[in-house]
């Protein structure tokens, strides 16, 4: 089976095709193409992503690159075998045309659309994410299905970011590979810039996933705590590679910060997270060390950033340990932009080291948004109803429908 991925939650455009297929050691996965247009520089100027912008970027970067997708796949999926439909129905061209100019534009241009891929599925992101820019996708899965005639499932971001850390994104493109075996219970910890959540994962008769979000944060997300304390030392969005590179040259240099942050909820019996309170203890940090010495010197944001990182570690790892314990889980998962960093990366591998157990991690370059996880979790649904699409900005994992 052939899944196209299409993914538009944030600030990243992304598309990918992917093919599956059952073996004698599991479902086995080819990355046939992955690309990503990220639209974090544009974004940056205004410290966070701005909605609205995200919108009519996705609107505009869609069809380019589904062009470059398709035509980068090689000829295999050219293969015509099907008419494409003459008409759009008129409910959805006047919706798009309405809601989405530039993806209508776009679309109404691109002569290529006329010749039908062998595609056997789409996979878009319903949810969670920025309203506005999950419309775009929703609607670009909806013309492509409605011209090619192929059935479209709708999927969960943060099961994309579960699924994603069951491929090997390093395996060079049309490789065959085989998925991750999960032992269930799994505990997965999703940590991006807009959740933070432990999920436990357990498998039903039926081979269909039950989700249980078991832990979570009370206020921001982890990503959102990098991104802020980042803001705070001057630095630009997304913060947290600019942070964790921060608190590396800290590390190597033996510079340590003065001020010693909260390790919030640590001690708590439960499985939540706050990271209002350590944003709160970075922001006063910087406020008292602007009062000295109004230009803050790269020892102090070396230091602070030292000081967040291990912060946020040692909370995440307590909870992640807890969660273990409580749920006599089997196998380990982190997905999310977060998992990209390296301590982090470390730490979680020594937990697993400890109780032993499997633990996965998504490659580095997809740890953050992408459509390699999002048509992987389309083309491991075996629910495969229809039904309406409606973008869900905060869609839950363990919310069935
Ligand atoms: O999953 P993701 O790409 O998008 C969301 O769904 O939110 O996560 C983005 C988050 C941002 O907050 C970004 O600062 C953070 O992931 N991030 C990192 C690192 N790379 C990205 N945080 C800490 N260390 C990193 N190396
Ligand atoms: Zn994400």
């Amino acid at each position: 089976m052939i899944i196209l991925g299409i993914e538009t939650s944030c600030d990243e455009t992304a598309l990918a095709l992917i093919e599956t297929r059952n073996s004698n050691s599991g479902i086995e996965c080819r990355i046939i193409s992955s690309l990503i247009h990220s639209q974090a520089e544009l974004h940056s100027k205004y410290g966070g992503v701005f909605p609205t912008l995200a919108k009519r970027e996705h609107g505009k970067n869609l069809i380019p690159l589904l062009e470059n997708l398709l035509n980068g796949s090689g000829d295999r999926l050219k293969t015509i075998n099907r008419q494409p439909s003459v008409e759009i129905p008129e409910t959805l061209k006047n919706e798009i045309q309405k809601n989405n100019p530039d993806l209508w534009s776009s679309i109404s241009n691109a002569s290529f659309l006329k010749d039908v891929p062998l595609i056997d599925r789409i996979a878009v992101t319903e949810g969670p994410g920025l309203e506005p820019a999950l419309w775009v996708g929703i609607n670009f899965a909806q013309i492509l299905s409605s011209i090619w005639s192929i059935p479209v499932i709708p999927v969960n971001h943060m099961e994309g970011h579960i699924v994603g850390s069951l491929i090997d994104a390093d395996v060079s493109n049309n490789e065959w590979q085989t998925l991750k075996t999960v032992s269930y219970p799994a505990v997965a910890l999703l940590i991006s810039g807009g959740h933070t959540e432990l999920v436990k994962i357990e498998i039903e008769q039926t081979g269909e996933l039950k989700y249980e979000i078991i832990g979570q944060t009370r206020d921001d997300a982890v990503g959102e705590a990098f991104d802020k304390t980042a803001r705070l030392l001057g630095l630009p969005y997304p913060g947290g590679p600019h942070i964790s590179k921060l608190s590396a040259d800290a590390k190597e240099k033996g510079i340590f910060s003065p001020i010693k942050l909260p390790r919030p909820m640590i001690h708590s019996h439960n499985l939540e997270f706050s990271f209002s309170g350590l944003k709160t203890a970075v922001l006063y940090a910087v406020r008292d060390q602007i009062a000295l010495d109004p230009k803050l010197s790269e020892d102090f944001k070396m230091g602070l950033a030292r000081e967040f990182e291990d912060a946020v570690i040692e909370t995440l790892s307590a909870k992640l340990k807890m969660a273990i314990d409580e749920t006599y889980a089997r196998t380990l998962i982190i997905g999310g932009g977060v998992s990209a960093n390296l301590r982090l990366r470390e730490a979680f591998e020594q937990i697993a080291n400890q109780y032993n157990i499997a633990i996965y991690l998504p490659s580095q370059h997809i740890s953050g948004d992408n459509a390699l996880m999002i048509a992987l979790a389309g083309a491991l649904d075996i629910k495969k109803h229809s039904r309406p699409l409606i973008a869900d900005g905060t869609k839950r994992l363990d919310y069935r429908n």
